[in-house]
């Protein structure tokens, strides 16, 4: 980072901003982090099985293993199936850029299929014409936190004997007929980093679903390291360091204070690898597994899932009542835990500038493959193939709605936006 943009996150004055990441933890979580950095329990220790005990009976999941991160998670899941060189999965264009890396990084080819502009999930009328002899797995995304018709996309997958991985990174605790999202493909993973649904500073879970595959998994997953101490301990501080430093009454100060700690190497995060081989990836083992000291943070925020996705629910009902872009059931539908609230307007880069002065909005998937802004011919990806993705791409707008959201200070900014005619409502898109 340069220091012009460094003085970029200088705070003008102080104000109440809210912000993007997860505001799920508790100053418990934070003491029991600090009792275990720099233990020999920090790496590797009790709290990962029980880690793991929990969520299996929590999830109602078959089978439970933890990752540094989610798309590390997915990466195993393909290993552990032997994908093969130039095998093809179908993953929807409308993603985040380490899931067609991931698949890169396997040797695999992902082929990219088009959303419904509703609810901004794969479009399961376009899959079977997407799939070859060469297709292994369709990449069953539940965008946002709102359930793709993942029932719909078993059956393509039972006619044509695919493999079904189900990307539930934004919707854990979501559930479709008593079943959570992410327990009903062969498999199915999770991401608990700082802006998902839990906050566990970093991390992935992989449900394995289908005893098929247990033992391949499992032989997979014994031979996959940890993080080093080093990099565990500056993962556990920039926790501790987010709890305080994103606080809305401070965040205007401690936006600049992280720009800091991260420019000093003090804090850090796993970004978006923009990388195509894997070997390309130095700082890290690629996959890695949970450290212990994050699985202590993982139990807490497992107890606490039910209110997590209460409060989600009743800040989504909030932005709803106001903009009115769902109905009422959609909303309290099971299926839909609403990590982001979604819609579509014009000119969103004013609507963007007009409610960051309230909240540090960092809207998501504004590209095809979110974290890659060119080159998409590396990823396999033709401009233009894909024009309702690419569209979404372009009009998305997307409001966080964790612990520390507080909707009703955004009331007067979403009337404005409500009474301008920018949104999109369903009639009007495309
Ligand atoms: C849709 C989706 N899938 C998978 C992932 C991967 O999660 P992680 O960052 O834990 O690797 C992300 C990350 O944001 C995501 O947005």
């Amino acid at each position: 980072m340069t220091l012009k943009k460094l003085f970029k996150h200088l705070p003008t004055y102080p104000h109440y901003k809210m912000n993007v990441f997860s505001g799920t933890n508790s100053i418990e979580e934070v003491k029991s982090v600090l009792s275990t950095l720099g233990s020999p329990s920090m790496l590797e220790g009790e709290d990962v099985e029980n880690y793991h005990t929990l969520l299996k009976k929590s999830l109602e999941s078959k089978k439970i293993y933890t990752f540094a991160s989610g798309r590390m998670g997915f990466y195993s899941i393909l290993k552990s199936i032997n994908i093969q060189d130039e095998d093809e999965i179908i993953i929807p264009s409308y993603t985040c850029i380490v899931v067609p890396n991931a698949i890169l990084y396997s040797g695999a080819k992902p082929i990219y299929c088009d959303i419904c502009k509703d609810d901004f999930n794969i479009d399961i009328t376009k899959i079977e014409s997407l799939i070859t002899e060469k297709t292994k797995v369709i990449y069953a995304q539940h965008t946002f936190g709102q359930m793709c018709n993942i029932n719909a996309i078993m059956d393509i997958a039972h006619k044509y004997n695919l493999v079904v991985i189900e990307d539930a990174a934004l919707a854990l605790g979501a559930k479709c007929d008593e079943r959570f999202a992410g327990t009903i493909g062969d498999f199915g993973y999770y991401s608990t980093d700082r802006s998902k649904v839990i906050n566990t500073g970093l991390g992935g879970i992989v449900s394995v679903n289908n005893s098929k595959y247990t033992d391949h998994f499992e032989n997979f997953y014994q031979r996959i390291p940890y993080l080093d101490t080093t990099l565990t301990k500056k993962i556990a501080l920039t926790f501790i360091i987010n709890i305080f430093t994103l606080n809305p009454y401070v965040y205007w100060l401690g936006k600049f204070i992280n720009a800091i700690l991260s420019k000093f190497s003090i804090m850090t995060y796993f970004l978006d690898e923009p990388y195509t081989s894997i070997k390309q990836i130095k700082n890290y083992p690629y996959p890695a597994r949970l450290s212990n000291i994050f699985a202590k943070i993982g139990i807490s925020q497992i107890k606490n899932l039910k209110n997590n996705i209460l409060y989600r629910k009743n800040t989504a009902m909030y932005y709803n009542n106001i903009v009115k872009i769902y109905s009422d059931d959609y909303i309290q539908n099971e299926k839909n835990i609403f990590l982001r609230y979604s819609f579509l307007v014009t000119n969103r880069e004013y609507w963007e500038n007009k409610f960051s002065s309230k909240i540090d909005l960092s809207i998501w998937f504004k590209t095809i493959a979110s974290g890659r802004n060119n080159k998409f011919e590396e990823i396999f990806y033709i401009k233009g193939s894909n024009q309702i993705s690419e569209y979404v791409c372009d009009h998305i707008f997307n409001l966080p709605t964790h612990n520390q959201i507080k909707p009703e200070k955004l009331k007067k900014l979403l009337l404005e936006l409500k009474n301008s005619g920018d949104i999109i409502t369903k009639e009007r898109v495309l």
